[in-house]
């Protein structure tokens, strides 16, 4: 194990560290954050050794201060990410993902008969239980578990 305290992924000016994020969830946050449709620089390591989480990834996005409930949506893949706002060079603030009260689009119903998956109508859910993840949905009211969740794509 090296002691040296070197950056695996360059150091941002200004904006947004998602840090701590699962190896196999990175995708799926660029995703729910819709990075891949916004001009700002992103730069991101997959796969790079942890501590905590055996592999993780991590994205930078430069210029970019999300809104909490924004960010709070990459909950669902990642509880554990760790935010860190750049301003000047220096971390500014550190903050945790919160589960939210309610998960509005992202996430498919589970159910194949609910109205979700059948009209165009936008997927709602209460999260029931928000250290396991449980969504109930709030057309059909079934519940959608943690290895159930599929994310909308678009
Ligand atoms: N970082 C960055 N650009 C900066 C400052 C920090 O990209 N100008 C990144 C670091 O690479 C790190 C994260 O922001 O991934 C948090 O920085 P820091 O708090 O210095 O690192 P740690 O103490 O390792 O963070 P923690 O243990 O809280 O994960
Ligand atoms: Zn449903």
């Amino acid at each position: 194990m090296s002691t040296q305290k070197q950056l695996q992924v360059s150091a941002i000016e200004n904006g947004t560290v998602i840090d701590h994020i699962p190896a196999g969830s990175l995708f799926a946050v660029i995703s729910i954050l819709g990075l891949d449709k916004i001009p700002n620089q992103i730069t991101f390591g997959a796969n790079l050794e942890s501590g905590k989480l055996g592999k993780k990834a991590i994205i930078k996005v430069a210029d970019k201060f999300f809104e909490n409930d924004e960010i709070n949506k990459i909950s669902l893949v990642a509880p554990h990410a760790k935010l860190n706002i750049i301003r000047n060079y220096e971390v500014a603030e550190k903050k945790d993902v919160e589960v939210p009260d309610e998960i509005i689009g992202i996430v498919k119903c589970f159910n194949p008969k609910c109205i979700t998956n059948n009209e165009t109508v936008v997927t709602r859910f209460r999260v029931e239980d928000k250290k396991n993840i449980a969504l109930k949905c709030r057309y059909c009211e079934k519940i959608t578990t943690r290895q159930e969740i599929l994310m909308i794509n678009g």
